[in-house]
């Protein structure tokens, strides 16, 4: 990766002030003077969505206010109402973005200059990253566009340019836009959908111009992560922002997750510690290696375990480079360590009241919030998005924070999300989100899922959960 010409400074996009406690609730970091405008740079079927809705998650997972303003969908339900209104179905096909269109480039760039104002709105209104998915392909546009958010005190605009060179990347964007149920192509059949969309692309191409404007805040991803150029980038969240985007790679690969085996703590009821594996726990620690293996195959593979006994242990017997990580120690629970929740009720009555009002929030005395965790897992999620494929032999809270991310879950939900122990869940992202497999090995083990109380159903297990009994699943 290249990384040309990066400086981080210190402008608008501080770091957060730092977050105030009430009683043992941890209140939300002060974000309030980020507000940024990423505006998408690149031809049709260059991953801009993908990179757009990607940097969406990662950021909300750090609890920035983040929305994506896809100027194509802006488009499409403009052109629905007018239909309803007047009955006239506009012409969207690809006469319609050639730039020989006099009409069609005016209302193109009408829509670009609306959803640009809609995101600043929602920018005033609190937001803290508003993504600009469009094209933006011209000086002229990008000149609008800086010029107009300039016109905002303390917003900063960033542009993002992804360039695709490589033929089968296109071309597996291609099939995405066609097979994807997009609603451009609704009404035709998939060949004359891909011949729409390849003749588009050549409409654009006839007017693209690359970022060369000296002035500008931009990165450019070249076929998404190979190589990335850093230009005048300054501040602390948009330096953040350009590393996560340097960090992306889009080799298939899978993560898997799976909690250490049943710790004797666990058979007692008993949280946090750092005991050894009860002999079910060790049962596991032996039969996993057969399950990774039988799924993996030759492919090579990573493991990372805590610096904690239990997840030590349960890795032992894998063929695997292991890695230990400090980060994934399990949720420190304070003075509570060590005690079961009933011995908790009793001891600190007010504080577990607390917690169950609020897990995501609740800081133990002495110890973490969920909120905590997540922070400092942000290294791990750096790390997990650069690697191929990688084990993680962790803990309940850990995976419940790393699986939200993956899968974009609120934090309400974070806390409560089931991680069962002898599971092994496997994740593997796809173009929009990850697909996930779950196998559970005949080893009883406790269940230390405690449900919020007075709750309805509890978050249920995404993907396939399925019993794992030693054949290729
Ligand atoms: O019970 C096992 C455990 O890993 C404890 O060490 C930890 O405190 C707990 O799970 C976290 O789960 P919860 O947040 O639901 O209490």
């Amino acid at each position: 990766q290249s990384n040309a010409a990066s400086r981080v400074g210190s402008q608008a996009a501080t770091p957060p002030r730092s977050v105030v406690g009430i009683g043992n609730k941890v209140a939300k970091p002060d974000y309030s003077e980020a507000k940024i405008v990423v505006a998408m740079v690149g031809l049709p079927a260059r991953g801009k969505s993908y990179l757009s809705n990607k940097l969406m998650r990662y950021l909300k997972w750090l609890e920035y206010d983040v929305k994506v303003f896809n100027v194509g969908q802006l488009r499409r339900s403009r052109a629905r109402q007018k239909a309803q209104e007047s009955g006239k179905h506009e012409d969207h096909t690809a006469s319609y973005f050639s730039h020989d269109n006099v009409e069609a480039t005016r209302l193109r760039d009408q829509l670009a200059t609306d959803s640009l104002d809609m995101l600043i709105q929602w920018l005033r209104d609190g937001g803290n990253v508003g993504i600009h998915d469009a094209t933006n392909s011209t000086r002229s546009r990008r000149a609008k566009i800086e010029e107009r958010v300039a016109q905002e005190k303390g917003f900063v605009t960033i542009f993002l340019e992804s360039v695709c060179d490589d033929p089968a990347l296109i071309a597996a964007n291609v099939a995405l836009k066609v097979s994807s149920g997009d609603p451009d192509y609704k009404d035709m059949s998939r060949e004359e959908a891909k011949a729409d969309f390849l003749r588009r692309i050549k409409q654009y191409e006839a007017v693209y111009e690359t970022i060369t404007e000296p002035h500008l805040s931009y990165l450019r991803i070249i076929n998404v992560g190979n190589q990335v150029t850093v230009c005048r980038i300054h501040g602390y969240l948009q330096s953040r922002i350009a590393f996560y985007l340097m960090n992306l790679h889009l080799k298939p690969r899978s993560i898997f997750f799976s909690r250490h085996g049943e710790s004797q703590y666990n058979v007692e009821g008993k949280i946090g510690g750092d005991s050894p594996l009860s002999e079910r726990g060790q049962k596991y620690a032996t039969a996993l290696p057969a399950l990774i293996t039988d799924n993996i195959g030759d492919a090579p593979l990573t493991v990372w375990t805590s610096t904690l006994q239990r997840t030590i242990l349960t890795a032992q017997h894998l063929p695997y480079n292991k890695l230990t990580w400090k980060s994934l120690d399990e949720l420190d629970a304070g003075v509570c360590d060590g005690m079961t929740y009933e011995e908790i009720e009793h001891a600190y009555p007010d504080d577990f009241a607390h917690r169950d009002e609020d897990k995501f929030n609740y800081r133990y005395r002495g110890g973490e919030s969920y909120r905590d965790v997540v922070v400092r897992l942000e290294p791990v999620i750096m790390e997990l998005e650069r690697q191929e494929n990688i084990l993680i032999i962790g803990h309940q809270a850990i995976l419940r924070c790393l699986y939200a991310y993956f899968h974009n879950l609120p934090q309400a939900d974070l806390p409560y999300i089931k991680i069962p122990l002898h599971t092994v869940i496997k994740l593997t992202p796809k173009a929009y989100g990850c697909d996930e497999e779950r196998y559970t090995l005949p080893i009883g083990a406790v269940d230390t899922h405690r449900p919020k109380p007075g709750s309805s159903p509890q978050l249920q297990l995404s993907g396939t959960g399925r019993e794992y009994y030693g054949e290729k699943a």
